[in-house]
């Protein structure tokens, strides 16, 4: 979910709704907004995304003070009452809320016993009343009372009407960021619902919370001691949220990958020594050849690319290597080797799980590192030392730029880790060479954009399609049916190659399309194998492919450039990408927000 407060001169209202409107990646199920007019607040909510809320506000109310949500549902459905601000039954003070209250239950019961109406089926309701009955003298220290009973985490800000100067803030697992203006204060979950109006910002901590009023703000922790923070100042140029001459954000971060791969490199790659420098990761050669395995946790796309990197480090470095969906991992009671590189992936550094991963390794000793698009996220900080991906905002849920940056800081890392063990110089300096000419070969593929919509058309009417790939290919294809699903809402599955005859070629019809990612490696002979197989029992396939393949063999041919094979996996994935995209925009579906998704999942 998203959060933004506004405290200081100007009308409240637009603001609030242009930083819900940035913070819409985070969830759109439902919208609200609290302002204080005349020492009274005046709630908007509705069911739904920021425009239907800007529809029914009504036409420039002065408030100049007021907290806004976005909602992604957890405990309740996505209706009008469950849509945050929640507020207090005399309706002094309002919350929104990020995160999730564990003990919600017990609380709702004890505030019904205690006479209190509850409006709603949400856990974050309970906070707006338990501030109410605080009998404190401050908003702050009635903030301090109602966290000390709650179990969770949370990113909370808080109103009172009677108190319209200020803004009271609290985290706990959820991002919070003071945004500091001239005169005006923007308080926000993410920096992209402030750079509009200030540059220079404060991240509050873990069981901080922070007084916010126009022209000041102080901060201290849960349990009342004053802390000191120091604004820093962010680089988050305007136009990274503004669409330009693209049709949806998912279009525009494809085509910038061009430019994102090349920032990601940029300054990296050692020729003279045939390697790469990656300086975050804090890795003096004789702590890489202590290195018995890395293993990469993350969710979702990012653990699809962490299972791309597991491939590249196990090749160029020969360290074993393997990726774990995060949310698995933590819950498993990993057995954690102190020889063991764990490397925490995330395009926003503000996923629950991962971080949770990341807190779980630490305690039990581990050398985690991030490989984080974010660098003031909570796992960038909570690792300390890793490889910042330098994709620049993304906004469009689907990952694109985010995950290809991924992959290349991963091909990096295998540079860097295989340069102090084996891997020869002339291997490296080829390496090298691919990496540069990436860019330039991402741009080839995305150029066949007409050809790939002219494949789907001719699949329009099926519902159901497989990926297959094998090795190299095998996060590719589940990467590629991972975003067909996500935003064109057909089923795809992923399957291995060669798994496919022992089981789900039952499966295959002439109306079940298979989409075989082939690269030009010395697997290729097998993945013939594979398609001939599909072929016989009438099944369709698609190749995406750098390898010439026999004429004929598949019924479509995406062609990918041909370079070095470790490579393949993040130019065949860009070249899905558009697949999934021209489907979903064949199927007219709303590609940058998919129904029942968010792009940065904070809660567990
Ligand atoms: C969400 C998004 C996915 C994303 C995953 C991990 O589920 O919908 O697209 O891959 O989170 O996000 P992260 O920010 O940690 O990379």
């Amino acid at each position: 979910c998203g959060i933004v407060g506004y405290v200081g001169y100007r009308a409240a209202a637009p603001v609030l709704l242009d930083g819900l409107q940035r913070l819409e990646y985070r969830g759109y199920d439902s919208a609200g907004v609290a302002l204080v007019e005349n020492q009274r607040l005046e709630v908007h909510r509705t069911a739904g995304r920021v425009v239907q809320l800007r529809r029914l506000m009504p036409t420039d109310p002065p408030a100049t003070v007021g907290i806004a949500h976005t909602r992604w549902a957890t405990h309740g459905a996505p209706t009008d009452a469950n849509a945050h601000p929640h507020t207090d039954n005399s309706g002094r003070i309002a919350v929104v809320h990020n995160g999730v209250l564990d003990n919600a239950t017990d609380l709702r019961a004890r505030l019904v016993r205690a006479g209190v109406r509850l409006m709603s089926e949400t856990d974050s309701e309970v906070l707006a009343h338990l501030v109410a009955l605080s009998s404190a003298d401050t908003l702050e220290s009635a903030v301090r009372e109602a966290l000390r009973q709650v179990q969770g985490t949370f990113g909370l800000l808080v109103l009172d009407a009677q108190r319209p100067g200020e803004i009271v803030a609290a985290r706990r697992g959820s991002p919070v960021v003071l945004g500091i203006g001239d005169r005006e204060m923007i308080v926000a979950s993410d920096t992209a619902a402030l750079v509009r109006y200030t540059q220079r910002v404060v991240y509050l901590d873990d069981d901080e919370i922070a007084v916010v009023r126009a022209d000041e703000f102080r901060t201290g922790t849960l349990d009342d001691r004053r802390t000191t923070k120091m604004p820093t100042v962010i680089e988050a140029p305007e136009e990274d949220y503004e669409l330009g001459e693209h049709s949806d954000f998912m279009h525009k971060e494809m085509h910038e990958q061009v430019e994102a791969v090349d920032r990601c490199t940029r300054g990296r790659l050692d020729d003279a020594a045939a390697t790469a420098r990656l300086d975050g990761l804090r890795l003096e050669p004789r702590d890489c050849r202590k290195i018995q395995r890395v293993t990469f946790v993350g969710c979702g796309s990012a653990y699809y690319a962490g299972q791309i990197g597991a491939n590249l480090v196990e090749e160029l470095a020969r360290i074993p290597a393997d990726a774990e969906p995060a949310s698995e991992f933590r819950y498993r009671n990993p057995i954690v080797d102190p020889d063991t590189l764990y490397v925490a992936v995330s395009q926003s550094g503000e996923t629950h799980d991962t971080l949770a991963a990341v807190r779980e390794l630490q305690r039990k000793g581990a050398t985690v590192v991030g490989a984080v698009n974010n660098a003031s996220s909570s796992i960038a900080r909570a690792c300390g030392a890793g490889v910042f991906l330098h994709a620049g905002p993304e906004v469009s849920v689907a990952a694109t730029k985010s995950f290809t940056t991924m992959v290349v800081a991963f091909a990096l890392m295998g540079l860097k880790l295989g340069r102090v063990r084996d891997l020869p110089a002339a291997r490296a300096e080829r390496l090298i060479g691919a990496l540069r000419q990436l860019p330039g070969q991402i741009e080839t593929v995305l150029k066949q954009e007409d050809h790939i919509t002219a494949i789907v058309r001719r699949y329009r009417d099926a519902r159901h399609l497989f990926y297959v790939g094998r090795v190299r290919g095998w996060p590719v294809a589940r990467e590629g049916a991972q975003k067909l699903k996500e935003i064109s809402y057909l089923h795809a599955e992923a399957y291995q190659a060669g798994e496919l005859k022992h089981g789900p070629l039952a499966l295959i019809t002439p109306q079940m399309p298979t989409v075989a990612v082939i690269p030009d490696d010395d697997l290729l002979p097998r993945n013939i194998s594979t398609v001939e197989e599909i072929k016989a029992r009438g099944g369709p396939v698609i190749a995406v492919t750098s390898a010439d393949l026999p004429a004929g063999l598949c019924d479509e041919v995406i062609r990918v450039p041909s370079g070095e094979p470790q490579l393949d996996p993040l130019l065949s994935s860009v070249a899905l990408q558009v697949f999934a995209w021209a489907w979903a925009k064949e199927l007219g579906r709303e590609v940058d927000r998919p129904r029942n998704l968010a792009k940065s999942v904070t809660v567990e």
